[in-house]
C-alpha cells in the first residue's frame, strides 16, 4: 500500500464533513468516495470541493467500487449496525463514528465480528484527544495526584442540534441520550479510571428540550438532564452531571479528577488545565494551545484531526487501534445502564447486562 490512504466517508452529514475536513489536513490522506442516500447532502458535500471523489446513493455501491483503503462510518446510530455488516464483508479499514450501536445486543454482535475483520476497526471516541483532555489523562496516568479517588465530568451545553430527518430525537435511533452523547464521557472514565464499570444509578429526565416537537404524532423522548454515578472495580467513582439546556455555560466541559495526592482540572473549549498539589498546596493554571487551522475544521477541539493521524498510522504500519470496538461496545453498555437506571429509578449492575 502507498503512503496515501484513500477514504470512503459514508454518511456526509454534519460528522461526515468534520472529517473530510480533518482528513483535507492530514498528509497522505485522500477522500476518493464518499455515500450518502439524501441528494441534498450529496449536493452539500460536493460544494467542498473533493476533486475527483465519486459520489454514491448506496454505501453497498461505494464498498463495491470505489477506489478506497478506508471507511469512516458516519452514518446515523440505527444503521451503524446494517452498515457495519456490509464494510466487514470486505477486508477495508473502518473507523466507526459513536456509539459504536444503539443496543447492547447490536455492540455485542458487532464487537464479535470486529475481532475477525482483516483491516483495522479504530473506535471513534476521539474526546480522548482533546489536548486539555489528554494532558489531563497523561498526568493522572503519570501519578501527579497519587492514587485517583474521584472523577467528576460535567458536560453543560446546548440542545442536540437538528439533524438530516431529525433522526436524534428518538431514543429508537440514537440508543438513548446516556448512549449516544454519554458513551464519550463513559469511555473517558474507563480509560482516566483504568478500570471496569460494576454498577450505575442515573436520575434523569427529559424536562426542557423538544417538547414541543411533533414528528407524525410523536413527541422526541431524549433524556436533557441527569446525574450518573458510576462505581469502578478498583474503587473509583465517577460522576457524569450532564445538562443540556445550558448554554450560559462559560465552558463545554469541565473534568476534576482527585487522588489521595491532588487534582487536576480542565476546561474546554478554555482550553485550560490546572494541576493542585495538597502538601505543599501549589495550584497552576496553564492554558494548552491547539493549531487553530485545526481547531476550525470541526466542533471537537482539534480532536478529529488527532483521531486520524492514529488511525492512518495503525493502518499504514499494520498496527492495533488506539480505540478498539470492545471499547466501544463497553462504553454502551455503561450507557445503556444508566438508560435503564434513570428509567427504572435504581441502580444497575453491569451484569445486568
Ligand atoms: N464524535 C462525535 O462527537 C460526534 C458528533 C456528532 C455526531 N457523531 C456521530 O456521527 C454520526 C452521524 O451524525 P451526524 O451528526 O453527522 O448526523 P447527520 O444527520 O448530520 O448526518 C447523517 C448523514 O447520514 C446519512 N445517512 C442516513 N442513512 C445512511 C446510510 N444508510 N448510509 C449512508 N448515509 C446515511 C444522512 O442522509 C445524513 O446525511 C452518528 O453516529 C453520530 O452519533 C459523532
Amino acid at each position: 500500500m502507498s503512503e496515501t490512504v484513500r477514504y470512503g466517508i459514508i454518511g456526509t452529514g454534519m460528522m461526515g464533513h468534520e472529517h473530510i475536513r480533518n482528513l483535507a489536513l492530514v498528509e497522505g490522506a485522500e477522500v476518493t468516495a464518499y455515500a450518502d442516500p439524501s441528494l441534498e447532502q450529496r449536493w452539500w458535500t460536493a460544494q467542498l470541493g473533493l476533486e475527483g471523489a465519486t459520489a454514491y446513493e448506496d454505501h453497498r455501491e461505494l464498498l463495491a467500487r470505489a477506489p478506497i483503503d478506508a471507511v469512516v462510518v458516519a452514518s446515523p446510530n440505527h444503521t451503524h449496525r446494517a452498515v457495519l455488516e456490509d464494510v466487514f464483508a470486505s477486508d477495508l479499514h473502518v473507523l466507526i463514528e459513536k456509539p459504536l450501536c444503539t443496543t447492547v445486543e447490536d455492540a455485542r454482535y458487532v464487537t464479535e465480528r470486529a475481532e475477525s475483520h482483516a483491516g483495522v476497526v479504530w473506535m471513534g471516541m476521539e474526546y480522548r484527544y482533546m489536548a486539555p483532555l489528554a494532558r489531563l489523562i497523561e498526568e493522572v496516568k503519570g501519578g501527579t495526584i497519587g492514587r485517583l479517588h474521584m472523577l467528576a465530568i460535567r458536560e453543560h451545553r446546548y440542545p442536540f442540534l437538528p439533524k438530516v430527518g431529525d433522526w436524534n430525537r428518538f431514543s429508537r435511533n440514537t440508543g438513548g441520550t446516556f448512549v449516544e452523547k454519554c458513551c464519550h464521557f463513559f469511555d473517558l472514565m474507563r480509560l482516566i479510571t483504568d478500570s471496569e464499570a460494576t454498577r450505575v444509578y442515573a436520575s434523569a429526565a427529559q424536562d426542557v428540550n423538544h417538547l414541543d416537537e411533533r414528528y407524525g404524532g410523536d413527541t422526541p423522548d431524549v433524556l436533557d438532564n441527569g446525574f450518573v454515578t458510576v462505581d469502578f472495580e478498583n474503587g473509583v467513582r465517577a460522576l457524569l452531571d450532564l445538562c443540556m439546556f445550558a448554554e450560559g455555560s462559560e465552558n463545554e466541559q469541565e473534568l476534576a479528577a482527585t487522588g489521595d495526592a491532588g487534582k487536576i482540572e480542565c476546561r474546554i473549549p478554555e482550553s485550560t488545565l490546572t494541576i493542585g498539589r495538597r502538601n505543599p498546596r501549589r495550584i497552576e493554571t496553564a492554558k494548552v494551545e491547539v493549531d487553530p487551522a485545526v481547531l476550525s475544521a470541526g466542533a471537537h477541539h482539534g480532536s478529529t484531526f488527532v483521531e486520524h493521524l492514529g488511525f492512518r498510522r495503525a493502518i499504514l504500519d499494520g498496527t492495533a487501534p488506539q480505540v478498539t470496538a470492545e471499547d466501544g461496545l463497553r462504553a454502551v453498555m455503561i450507557g445503556a445502564a444508566a438508560e435503564l437506571s434513570a428509567a427504572e429509578r435504581r441502580p444497575v449492575e453491569l451484569r445486568e447486562l
